[in-house]
C-alpha cells in the first residue's frame, strides 16, 4: 500500500517534469516566432548550427514619403534539406505590421524598444525553392531615414535548432524629397477696385445730395427759374453754371426723379 503511494507519487512527479520539459519548450517556441530581444549581433546563429549559410534578400522601396505604408519581401534560399524558414525583421523607426502577399505565417511581435517586430508563425516551406514572407512598413512622420535589419533561417523542420543556419541582411529607406510636401503656391488675392464715391456726376435737383431727387426739390427747381427762389436755393440745379435754372435742367431732374440719379 505504502509502496503504491510512493511509485504513484513519483509517476506523478514524472509526469510534472515532463510538463514542465514540454511547456518549457513551448514558452521559449522559437518554432513559433523569435524576437530580436533573444539574440545579439550573431543573430540566429547564435543558437542555431549545422546547416549551410543560405542567401537572404530584403527588397521594396528604398524611397518613400513620410507616413507613407509599403510592402517589404524577405527570400530565404532554401539550401538542400534546409527547405523551411523563419525570420525576425527590425526597424530602426517607423512602424512594422502584417501583411503584403505573402504574410502567411507571420505575426509582429514587440521587440527591441518597445518597437514591433515580424517574424514567423511556423517555419515556413519553400515555394520552387525559396521562402517567401511579406509585411509592411510605415515611415515615420516626420521621415529621413531608417534602417530594416532581417535574419532569415534556412531550417530543415525537425523542430530543433540543429541542420539550420541563418544569414542577415538590411535595408536603408530614406525620405524621397522629389514627392515632398509641396509648398502652396501663394494664393493670388485680387485688390477691390476702389469705388469712386467722390467726384461723381452731381445729380440734377439733389438739391440736399442724398442720390434721389424728389418732387418738393423739382418744385424749387421751377422756383428758381422763375426767378421766385435764389440759385443758391439749390445750386445741383445749375448743370451748366449759367446762375439759372433752363427747362434742360429741369427736364434732367424730372428724369432724375423717375429714373436713376445721377444721369
Ligand atoms: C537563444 C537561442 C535561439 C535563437 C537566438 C534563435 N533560435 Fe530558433 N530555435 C531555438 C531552439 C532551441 C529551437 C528548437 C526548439 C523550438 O522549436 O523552440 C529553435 C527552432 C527554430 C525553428 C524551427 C526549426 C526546425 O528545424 O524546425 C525556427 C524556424 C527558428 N528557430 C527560427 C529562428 C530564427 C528565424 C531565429 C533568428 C531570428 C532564431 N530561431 C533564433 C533557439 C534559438
Amino acid at each position: 500500500m505504502l509502496s503504491l503511494m510512493r511509485t504513484s507519487g513519483i509517476c506523478r512527479s514524472m509526469i510534472l517534469i515532463a510538463l514542465v520539459l514540454v511547456c518549457g519548450r513551448a514558452a521559449h517556441a522559437n518554432s513559433f516566432g523569435v524576437t530580436s530581444l533573444l539574440f545579439r549581433s550573431g543573430g540566429c546563429n547564435e543558437c542555431h548550427a549545422g546547416g549551410q549559410t543560405p542567401t537572404v534578400q530584403l527588397t521594396g522601396p528604398t524611397m518613400v514619403t513620410a507616413g507613407a505604408t509599403n510592402e517589404y519581401t524577405l527570400q530565404i534560399s532554401a539550401v538542400g534539406s534546409q527547405n523551411k524558414g523563419g525570420l525576425n525583421v527590425s526597424t530602426t523607426a517607423g512602424v512594422l505590421a502584417v501583411g503584403g502577399a505573402d504574410a502567411v505565417n507571420t505575426q509582429a511581435v514587440t521587440g527591441a524598444a518597445g518597437r514591433k517586430e515580424i517574424t514567423h508563425t511556423a517555419p515556413k516551406a519553400a515555394v520552387d525553392g525559396v521562402v517567401t514572407f511579406t509585411f509592411l512598413w510605415t515611415a515615420p512622420t516626420p521621415f529621413s531615414s531608417a534602417t530594416l535589419t532581417a535574419w532569415g533561417n534556412a531550417v530543415n523542420g525537425d523542430a530543433f535548432n540543429s541542420g539550420d543556419r541563418a544569414a542577415s541582411t538590411t535595408l536603408t529607406i530614406t525620405a524621397d524629397v522629389s514627392v515632398a510636401t509641396p509648398t502652396p503656391t501663394p494664393t493670388m488675392i485680387p485688390t477691390p477696385t476702389a469705388t469712386a464715391t467722390l467726384g461723381a456726376p452731381a445729380c440734377v435737383g439733389d438739391c440736399n445730395g442724398d442720390g434721389t431727387v424728389t418732387i418738393n426739390e423739382i418744385i424749387t427747381g421751377v422756383n428758381i427759374a422763375l426767378d421766385v427762389s435764389p440759385m443758391s436755393a439749390c445750386p445741383p440745379f445749375d448743370k451748366n453754371d449759367d446762375g439759372t435754372v433752363t427747362i434742360d435742367e429741369l427736364l434732367a431732374a424730372v428724369n432724375a426723379a423717375v429714373g436713376s440719379c445721377p444721369q
